[in-house]
């Protein structure tokens, strides 16, 4: 590590080229508050995506892409042989997103990378900025679907099948986009990963921390209700003979609520997407949808209340007359990170001499599926008053530059470099 140190002494990540890249990337698909709207492979991810790749090759580095549309900007290292670094997040986003989440940490790595490059730093080992495809899950369901594939947990079948909310077909929107490459997985052997996030929660300002060392993410579950009841006549049919499927949900809602709040401090649960099938007035609906988006750190407690839930949507249905269907759509286990690389960058901040302390991410990440393959953990940065998935998603220039540095030291520290 001393040597190391030599070698990084004095170097420091360019804020303002890593500031400048947010903004200019906010301004694709640019939605009104300040946010922005680049729903995966769409036409504005698509755009997106363009500039990023243009950014890698104007600094000399090979971009390839794979089968689910994941893009790689590769920097040779002294010995290609080696397992790769990587580091990177998602340039998709919320339909409501901010200017930040996972675009930052796809920033952070080219950051990093640049830095590498402007100083005349051979690593070892080869060097890799990510951009995972459709982390989000909003138009492909479910989300963290590119880094899902790439770990091999879902077949290139089942992948290209994925159906858009708008219809489109996994494979074939990748494929028109011009993104979808080849199986390219076993070439590139990935063998770190180091995801730099927003926090997307309170507890570092709080805390007023620059950085945090994530160890561990909680785990989530999705679960697609759809309730099944009777159109009839609003003004005719009385209260007591409906077969209400909108009324039906509404009570399913308020009931898993429940079963989220009495799961301890740590549970979350939100009902998202309701939907109905019957879009006029005077109708009594026959049928709704939604999901309901459960997390905990726990894998036992997790499954209970999702137990729960599935139990709850069929006897509420029942008592009103309805009938329910679920189906688990995202299953992912609590993460606990790599011990060894956690310290990595622990020491890193410590160095560094910044502001940080450990904590765990509420949020899902795609380092969560990368963990089951690489030795992975995660940086995160201090985003305003936690606030996420919201235009007014807000993290400082200062705060992204000291996270981009601790990650510039991890990376060095893992590609290692020849030093004589
Ligand atoms: O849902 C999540 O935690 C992530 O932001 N997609
Ligand atoms: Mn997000
Ligand atoms: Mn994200």
């Amino acid at each position: 590590m001393p040597k190391l140190l030599e070698i990084l002494d004095g170097v420091e990540i360019n804020a303002s080229r890593l500031w400048a890249r947010h903004m200019e990337l906010a301004k694709i698909g640019a939605i009104p508050g300040g946010g922005s709207c680049r729903l995966a492979l769409s036409e504005e991810d698509s755009a997106a995506r363009m500039v990023f790749s243009n950014w890698c090759k104007e600094a000399g580095l090979i971009v390839k892409t794979d089968h689910a549309a994941n893009m790689f900007g590769i920097l040779s290292g002294a010995d290609d042989s080696l397992p790769l670094i990587g580091s990177g997040s998602h340039l998709d986003t919320q339909p409501n997103g901010g200017r930040f989440d996972g675009v930052s940490g796809v920033l952070a790595a080219l950051e990093v990378i640049e830095t590498i490059k402007d100083v005349g730093i051979k690593t070892n080992a080869p060097l890799a900025v990510i951009n995972w495809t459709n982390e989000e899950g909003v138009r492909f369901s479910p989300g963290v679907l590119g880094s899902n594939w790439f770990v091999g947990n879902i077949s290139d079948g089942n992948l290209n099948q994925t159906q858009a909310i708008d219809g489109a077909r996994f494979g074939d929107e990748a494929k028109a986009r011009g993104w979808q490459g080849g199986d390219i997985r076993n070439e590139l052997n990935l063998g770190t990963f180091i995801e730099l996030h927003i926090e997307q929660g309170p507890m570092l300002e709080a805390h007023k921390k620059q950085v945090g060392i994530v160890t561990a993410v909680q785990g989530l579950k999705w679960m697609n209700v759809e309730i099944l009841g009777t159109n009839g006549h609003a003004g005719t049919v009385p209260l007591d003979m409906r077969q209400d499927a909108l009324l039906t949900a509404a009570r399913i809602i308020d009931a898993v609520n429940q079963i989220g709040c009495s799961s301890g401090s740590d549970a979350r649960l939100s009902v998202c997407r309701l939907q109905t099938s019957t879009d006029g007035p005077s109708t009594i609906v026959n049928k709704a949808s939604f999901l309901i988006d459960m997390r905990h750190p726990k894998e036992s407690v997790l499954q209970e209340m999702f137990r729960q839930c599935s139990e709850l949507c069929q006897s509420i249905s029942l008592a009103n007359g309805c009938q329910s269907r679920t189906e688990q759509t995202a299953n992912i286990a609590p993460t606990i990170f790599d011990k060894d690389l956690v310290n990595t960058l622990e020491n890193a901040a410590i160095n560094l001499h910044y502001r940080y302390e450990r904590i765990t991410s509420g949020a899902l990440h795609d380092a969560c599926n990368i963990a089951l393959k690489a030795s992975t953990a995660m940086i995160f940065v201090p985003c305003r008053k936690g606030i996420s998935h919201n235009v007014d998603e807000f993290a400082s220039a200062q705060d992204l530059a000291a996270g981009t540095n601790v990650l510039l030291h991890a990376m060095v520290s893992q590609a290692g470099v020849t030093i004589n």
